[in-house]
């Protein structure tokens, strides 16, 4: 088989030096800003040396999908996926950024990041294990096991850590940050577009445990920007495979985890070069989750 392009970063001269995250690499327009998605994968929060064919176009493409399916609930920053926009703001014919960038409005972030869950997963289950269910002015069941559905779907915000992890905060403490007409704001979308996207998920057979948003300031108005319920900001399980009491296993990277787990690897950078049937098996996951949500053939 030919070996599959990937793209593990982005070089566009014109447009300076972007703003690389662990995935994303933001470039400032002026008034606006283009986000192109590589390929990268990050485990652990560890990016690998490889990536994966198709991702970065794969993730966009759900980003755009699902912006433009909720648009009825929130304005969100979205101008442009098409192939014309982006290389007239590159200034030239790039066909590896097709598929793979938008055109966004540039906003204020808000300092938050705005998190639903429906399920107990992750860093929320830790704590709870830990704190009991008081934690963050919460109000959780006793005897809650990892991956159980809550009784309603409940707002976990997190701050937003330039170095290490995201920590958890209060509903009180993003007051503190926003000021509460924009907290509560911020808290309300977050739960509105989390649920109307777990009926949408549900139907296509998987559960969206949780999932992550962001919104900014953009004309004196709160908007949702960043990613859209992509699997690099959501929890998604395969429905049918649901079964609380332990860690469910991740719908898109399974593979990689169950790879990493079996190696003699202490999780620090640089993390090890992922193999063939690694990278194929968990592209396929990213494929098939894209269809699967969408309806659309990659
Ligand atoms: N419309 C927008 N206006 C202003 N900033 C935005 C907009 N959309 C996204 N951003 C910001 O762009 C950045 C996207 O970066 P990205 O998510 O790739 O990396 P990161 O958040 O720094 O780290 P990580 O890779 O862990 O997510 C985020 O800081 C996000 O808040
Ligand atoms: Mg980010």
């Amino acid at each position: 088989m030919q070996a599959m392009s990937v793209l593990l970063s982005s070089n566009i001269p014109a447009l300076g030096e972007p703003k690389v995250g662990k995935v994303r690499e933001v470039y400032d327009l002026g008034e606006d800003l283009l986000i192109v998605a590589t390929d990268r994968i990050s485990a652990f929060d560890v990016i690998m040396p490889n990536g994966i064919p198709d991702k970065g176009r794969i993730l966009n493409q759900m980003s755009c999908f699902w912006f433009m399916r909720l648009k009825p609930f929130v304005k969100n920053h979205m101008i442009s996926v098409t192939d014309k926009d982006i290389f007239a703001a590159v200034g030239a014919h790039s066909p590896e950024l097709s598929g793979r960038s938008m055109i966004v409005k540039k906003a204020d972030p808000l300092p938050i990041e705005c998190v639903a869950r429906g399920y107990i997963a992750g860093s929320l289950f830790k704590e709870y294990k830990k704190g009991g269910g008081k934690i963050h002015g919460l109000d959780l069941p006793d005897g809650l096991q990892d991956g159980d559905r809550l009784p309603e779907p409940i707002y976990t915000p997190a701050t937003k850590a330039t170095e290490g992890h995201d920590e958890n905060i209060s509903f009180d403490q993003t007051v503190d940050l926003v000021g509460r007409e924009v907290a509560e704001k911020a808290r309300d979308l977050t739960l509105r577009l989390y649920t109307e996207a777990t009926h949408h998920a549900e139907d296509a057979g998987l559960l969206l445990a949780d999932t992550k948003f962001e919104f900014g300031i953009h004309n004196g108005e709160l908007i949702w920007i960043d990613e859209a319920l992509t699997p690099d900001s959501s929890r998604y399980w395969e429905k049918k495979d649901w079964k609380p009491g332990g860690a469910q296993p991740s719908f898109d990277k399974q593979y990689v985890r169950d790879f990493l787990e079996n190696m003699d690897w202490d999780k620090t950078p640089p993390g090890p070069e992922l193999p063939d049937d690694v990278v194929m098996n968990t592209r396929l996951k990213y494929v098939e989750a894209y269809e699967r949500i969408t309806g659309q053939r990659l």
